[in-house]
């Protein structure tokens, strides 16, 4: 299951800073000793996700997900622990050797392969684009307005209506059969003999960011069904994670990007001079997508489609960036024309003018208000009031608020005034939750050292204090030899909990120090929140000693417990005169036991 020695891993855990790869994330600030921002893993209005500096732990106690570095990687980016090992190393600028495991230098090699194939294939269609094949097609692109050089820049090409073009192209070139299918550019058929995915269409090469072929996307020449078609999802392909146009964007130097619906939108803006154009693929903005669109852009505006399908992929767009803290604008093309239909009408001057004036988060939310309610009704101005009230209080800037209040009350004839008053009464609101939550998440963090009455009637009571046990031992770990003799590894429930106890008990018996925050590098992401859970809310081990007495104690009570069960449901089928006795002394001595305990 581990491929690497504990001390790299342990080293690129160091060398991954929680707070700042967490901010990469989300928008976290700074509360006392730790800081907190809105979970990615639920959704929520108050932050209740909580990162731990100095332990590089975190955790939501909104839904009780928790772990380090690793598990948040795990999670966030949906990786198993090597991929999450890997990214966080080159992160971290880390040399990580190649696993030594068979597969995955298949993988890795596999990779590298299908990278050369597509480009390759992207070579090919182009020169099917500009030789005597490609008539048709390269007339169709000039006359939605591209240019030679245009065509050029991103890589365009056409793949000929023929079966298997392609196919044949790239064996000539000595390509494996196993390697065109793993690529996506072939489909095997019925009888095993390959054919090409992409037949007659112009073809759109798809670059990852450092400029390799990934997959393409093909679009016929007339109106046929599908419009395109594109590559499925490959080792070196996810939809989600590429932005159509962005090994360009990424090198412009105002630091924005204007993020559309199609492939053909990116082209025209491109040659349009605006180079900060990308698509985002046909799908709403994803969390890897919205990571790297903040990477490299200070303001990033949002110009889909303002039908319905594009109105709700806005809203996602919104979402996801705002929850990273984006600066994120939206510019909505009159007559529902996509930017690469407006341009071809009016010209890139009037589409320039036009993104100037791309709305602000702020102002965009008003406007979707405003076309909900209508304003010809007291009710629907009322609701409107209200609304825009809800809007306001959740801005923080001041200035714009005022600024938006204002053009508001001129606008649709309300009154400024109350429109303040509104907006301020649910102003004070918000502050008095977040305070009263911050006080309930300290009363947690403060509470004496283990609260045993709560767990009592819950069942899988033993698991908990076997839990409470570890993450005790994790953190202090000078208690061990005590805590091993009174309460050893045979003791604990099988499954998962011995596992996890085993591999504490293990590096601990060794004589090593080892730290809550490292050793949950080894657990999974549901074992590792539990632990974490624990430590966050159900024990601060002020007194450590006690704590570990009172744990063992309930642990040793729990045990005398099912003896005693066991003894009943025993006693009930003996009949043994004997036999029944011994039981029944035995029975006798486990109660007095219990109640000895339960004393102390
Ligand atoms: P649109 O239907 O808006 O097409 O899809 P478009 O970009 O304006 O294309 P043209 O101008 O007619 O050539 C937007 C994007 O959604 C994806 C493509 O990435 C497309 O650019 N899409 C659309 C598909 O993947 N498949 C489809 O069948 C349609
Ligand atoms: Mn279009």
């Amino acid at each position: 299951m581990f491929y690497y020695p504990d001390e790299l891993i342990e080293e690129i855990r160091l060398n991954s800073d929680l707070v700042e790869i967490v901010s990469e994330y989300l928008r976290l600030e700074k509360r006392g000793a730790g800081y907190f921002g809105l979970c990615p893993f639920h959704r929520e209005k108050t932050p209740s996700f909580y990162v731990e500096p100095v332990k590089q732990l975190y955790y939501c106690f909104g839904c009780n997900n928790g772990g380090n570095v690793f598990h948040f990687i795990m999670n966030i980016e949906n990786l198993d622990f090597p991929e999450a090992l890997r990214f966080l190393a080159e992160r971290a600028g880390i040399n990580l050797p190649e696993p030594d495991d068979t597969k995955e230098q298949h993988k890795s090699r596999l990779r590298k392969e299908i990278m050369e194939v597509n480009r390759e294939a992207a070579r090919f269609y182009y020169s099917c684009l500009t030789g005597d094949i490609g008539r048709m097609a390269q007339r169709y692109l000039f006359e939605r307005g591209l240019s030679r050089n245009i065509i050029k820049r991103f890589g365009l090409g056409y793949s000929p209506g023929e079966w298997d073009a392609l196919t044949k192209h790239l064996l000539s070139k000595g390509y494996s059969e196993a390697t065109l299918v793993e690529a996506g550019l072939c489909i095997k058929n019925k009888n095993g003999k390959l054919y090409d995915r992409f037949r007659g269409r112009v073809m759109f090469p798809i670059f990852d960011i450092r400029g390799n072929v990934v997959a393409f996307g093909g679009r016929v020449l007339d109106d046929k069904l599908p419009k395109y078609i594109n590559s499925p999802e490959t080792l070196v392909y996810s939809k989600g994670r590429e932005l159509f146009g962005m090994h360009i964007a990424k090198k412009n130097i105002e630091k924005k990007i204007l993020v559309v619906e199609g492939y053909m939108d990116v082209i025209a803006l491109h040659q349009a001079g605006i180079p900060y154009a990308v698509a985002s693929l046909g799908t709403a903005l994803t969390n890897m997508q919205s990571r790297i669109l903040k990477k490299y852009a200070d303001e990033i505006i949002i110009s889909y489609d303002t039908d319905s399908a594009g109105k709700k992929a806005t809203e996602r767009g919104l979402e996801v960036l705002g929850r990273l803290g984006c600066r994120v604008k939206v510019l909505q093309m009159p007559d529902g024309k996509d930017p690469d239909e407006y341009i071809r009408k009016n010209g890139p001057e009037k589409f320039k003018n036009l993104a100037d004036r791309a709305l602000s988060l702020l102002e965009y939310r008003i406007k979707q208000l405003k076309d909900e309610f209508p304003q010809d009704s007291i009710d629907g101005k009322m609701a409107f009031l209200n609304g825009a009230a809800d809007i306001l209080a959740e801005q923080d800037n001041i200035v714009e608020r005022e600024i938006v209040m204002k053009s508001i009350s001129r606008d649709y004839n309300i009154s400024f005034d109350a429109l303040l008053a509104e907006t301020n009464r649910r102003i004070s609101r918000k502050k008095r939750m977040e305070k009263s939550k911050e006080f309930a998440t300290a009363k947690k963090e403060l509470t004496g050292s283990i609260r045993p009455s709560s767990f009592d009637r819950k069942k899988g009571m033993r698991r908990r204090y076997e839990m409470m046990l570890i993450s005790l031992l994790s953190r202090e770990n000078h208690l061990f030899r005590e805590a091993s003799e009174r309460y050893p590894l045979s003791c604990f429930s099988d499954g998962t909990i011995r596992e996890t106890a085993g591999i504490l008990y293990r590096r601990l018996s060794e004589g090593n120090d080892f730290l809550l925050e490292e050793f949950i590098t080894k657990l999974n992401a549901d074992t590792a929140s539990e632990i974490i859970h624990l430590v966050k809310s159900s024990c601060n081990f002020e007194n450590p000693e006690k704590a570990m007495d009172d744990i063992i104690t309930k642990l040793e009570v729990i045990k005398l417990e099912e003896e005693k069960k066991d003894i009943l449901m025993h006693l009930k089928n003996i009949t043994d005169m004997d036999e029944k006795k011994q039981l029944e002394l035995k029975l006798q001595s486990v109660i007095e036991k219990i109640r000895m305990s339960k004393q102390i």
